[in-house]
Formats: C-alpha cells, structure tokens, sequence
C-alpha cells in the first residue's frame, strides 16, 4: 500500500496565539479537502491548545515542536507527552537540529523522547542530518545512521505508522540552499535501507520518510517526486497559509487518484 504523504509545517519560536488564530482559521477551510494529505502544524507551546481546538474534528493535526520523556516531575520548563496530548496535540518533532545544535540534545535523549512518544501513541517527527562539515568530510552517512540506529535500539518491534523521520541536512535548513532531489532521494533512500534491516520490510514499507531544508512551492514538486520522499518539514516558507498550502497541493498532486 502506498504511503500517505505529509506535509509538516514548523513555526519555530513565532506567532503569537492571535497570529496562530488567524493562521488556523484560513488554513482549516482549505486543507479540508486535501484528501490524502496528512497536514500537521508544529506550534509554539502557547498556542498549541488553541490551534488543536480550532483543529479538533478536522484532518489537520496539530503538534508540538518538543517535549520531555518523563511524564511529570522536577523538571523545570519542560513539557511532558500527556500534557501534550492533554492539550490536544497528535504529533511532536524530536530531535530537530536546533535542538540538537542549539540546546545540546544528545542521540540518547532523542531517542527516549522518541520511545515515549510512541508509548503513549502521540506521533514523532524525528529529525536526524548532518552539518556541512560532515557532509563534506564524507561523515554524512556515519552521522545520520548513527542518530538512527540510537533511536531504533530504544523501540521495541515499531508499527512503520508510529513513527515518522525526518532527513534535514543542517546546511539546507534555513539557508534557502536545498539539498538536489536526487541528494534528497540518495539519503532517504538510504535511511530506508536502514530502516529496512533494523525493523524489517513491513516496518521499512510503511514508515514515512520526509525531506526538510529550503522547501518552497518552487522546488516542492521535484523533492515530492523523488521514491522515497514522503513529505516535508518545512520551516520559512510554512509561516504563510498561502505557501503552507501550495506545498501542500504538490502533495496532494502525488496521491494517486484510484476513482
Ligand atoms: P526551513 O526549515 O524550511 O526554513 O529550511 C526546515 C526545518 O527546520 O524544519
């Protein structure tokens, strides 16, 4: 059975919960019918009740953009899987690089957050790719099926729909410098293949594989077209509706109609 293709917008630290509002209001109407499709927003904390109320009973998702591993306790400024779900939330990214990068995420907490998640069946994004330096010192591969395989080893016999990945090479992020479609096929196609030995071919079948780094309408279609490319993570060019859902429709343009 063919994968269902997401398309995965990433706020980051914006939007006030009156933007957030204004945003939800104009994207629910038109995604409605991306048939197909599944459409998730990764918001700021403080706006995730609301978007997932305004969301609630339609196909769009709404998701956190991180989250802790233990359920409560002594951890000051953390947010746990249950308040997520408790406020509404059916996703969250782990393990994004500015996480990583920014906040000093390691492998190990990415992958107990990873297992959480999937514990308590909230559905995570997990976000693996290499710095430029790596890339370039031939380190990608060493990088990416590191981050993986940590992850895999926390999961115990995973259905492919519990999870999701996510490749984002740290130099495509932000920097209007998107990986080619075919760097984007070679990489996930890979992480397939990885996927595939760790967890088995049903498991490498059905989990989905998205690409992020630079996506915008303009070279959505030729990343979606790529095999094992399942959607996008997208940051810049997800802050507007109007982008959010032409990337969305390329999306929709690859689900095949079956009368
Ligand atoms: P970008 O961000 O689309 O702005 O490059 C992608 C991401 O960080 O998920």
């Amino acid at each position: 059975m063919a994968r269902r293709p997401m398309m995965a917008a990433n706020w980051k630290m914006n939007k006030t919960i009156r933007e957030a509002q204004q945003y939800t209001a104009a994207l629910l109407p038109r995604a409605a019918d991306a048939e197909g499709v599944d459409v998730a927003v990764f918001v700021p904390f403080t706006c995730l009740h609301e978007v997932a109320r305004m969301a609630e009973d339609t196909p769009v998702i709404a998701g956190a953009q991180n989250f802790y591993y233990e359920d409560s306790g002594a951890f000051t400024g953390e947010v746990s899987v249950p308040m997520l779900q408790d406020a509404g939330a059916g996703a969250g990214i782990v393990g994004h690089s500015e996480r990583r990068e920014i906040f000093a995420e390691s492998d190990e907490m990415v992958a107990r957050k990873t297992a959480r998640a999937v514990e308590a069946g909230l559905l995570p994004i997990v976000c693996v790719g290499e710095t430029k330096e790596e890339r370039d010192a031939g380190d990608m591969w060493e990088k990416v099926s590191g981050q993986i395989r940590r992850v895999m080893e926390k999961l115990d016999d995973p259905d492919g729909d519990a999870l999701v990945f996510a490749y984002e090479p740290i130099w495509a992020i932000g920097t209007g410098d998107t990986a080619t479609p075919e760097d984007a096929q070679d990489a996930i196609g890979q992480i397939r293949d990885l996927l595939r030995e760790l967890g088995g071919d049903d498991f490498a079948g059905a989990v989905r594989i998205l690409y992020g780094g630079s996506v915008k309408p303009d070279n959505v279609a030729e990343i979606m077209a790529q095999e094992d490319v399942d959607g996008a993570l997208v940051g810049g060019a997800s802050l507007e509706v109007e982008s959010f859902m032409q990337l969305v429709e390329a999306a929709r343009e690859t689900v095949p109609s079956d009368g």
